[in-house]
């Protein structure tokens, strides 16, 4: 099994990030699943690096136990959000004791503008290129949530052919990166 820890970037019940992602998970191919990683951490606070708070441990222990990691981010004020950097500081400490270094990985968002999440992803991308992980190129994934999602918040059929390549060629990268 080939397992794929998750960071989507938006706590929002009902948020289209996630809805993204769910939308990948069921185009992947068999054998390969997602891990979805809870990002409702504390602070990050160096002072408590010497005993790491549970969820932080339970996150670093999620991505070192996973093949590869996708980021699917929201974009705020054309950054990523706070609780996605976060959630990164926190699994990239203690120093020497990163828990990406080497993972393959990949970055999608979803907003309802046309190239939203663009600046978010470029940014978040320098980061991920820092902490030594195998960033896949492309495809890359600017989902329009106003035009790329149904009713249900499924995929729509205009996108599904796009979302269905998109998971078959990621799984593939993790596969030959892990
Ligand atoms: C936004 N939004 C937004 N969208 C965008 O394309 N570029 C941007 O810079 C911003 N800035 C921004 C700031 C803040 C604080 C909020 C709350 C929102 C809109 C954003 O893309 C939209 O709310 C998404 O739906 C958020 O993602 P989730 O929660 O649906 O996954």
């Amino acid at each position: 099994m080939t397992t794929i820890a998750v960071f989507v970037g938006s706590l929002r019940k009902e948020s289209f990030n996630k809805k993204l992602a769910q939308g990948i998970e069921r185009q992947l191919p068999e054998g390969v699943k997602f891990e979805y990683a809870d990002l409702d951490l504390p602070l990050y606070n160096q002072d408590n690096e010497d005993v790491l708070p549970a969820k932080v441990q339970a996150l670093k222990q999620l991505v070192e136990r996973a093949d590869g990691v996708l980021f699917v981010t929201p974009e705020y004020n054309r950054g990523y959000p706070g609780v996605l950097k976060n959630a990164i500081d926190w699994a990239s400490r203690p120093w020497g004791q990163s828990s990406f270094a080497g993972k393959p990985a990949a970055i999608v968002g979803a907003s309802s503008g046309g190239l939203g999440t663009s600046q978010a992803q470029a940014a978040l991308r320098n980061v991920a290129l820092f902490l030594d992980m195998k960033l896949m190129g492309q495809p890359e994934v600017y989902f329009n949530s106003s035009t790329g999602l149904d009713q249900q918040g499924n995929i729509a059929d205009n996108s599904v052919e796009f979302i269905h390549g998109y998971a078959q060629t990621f799984a593939k990268f993790v596969e030959a990166n892990r």
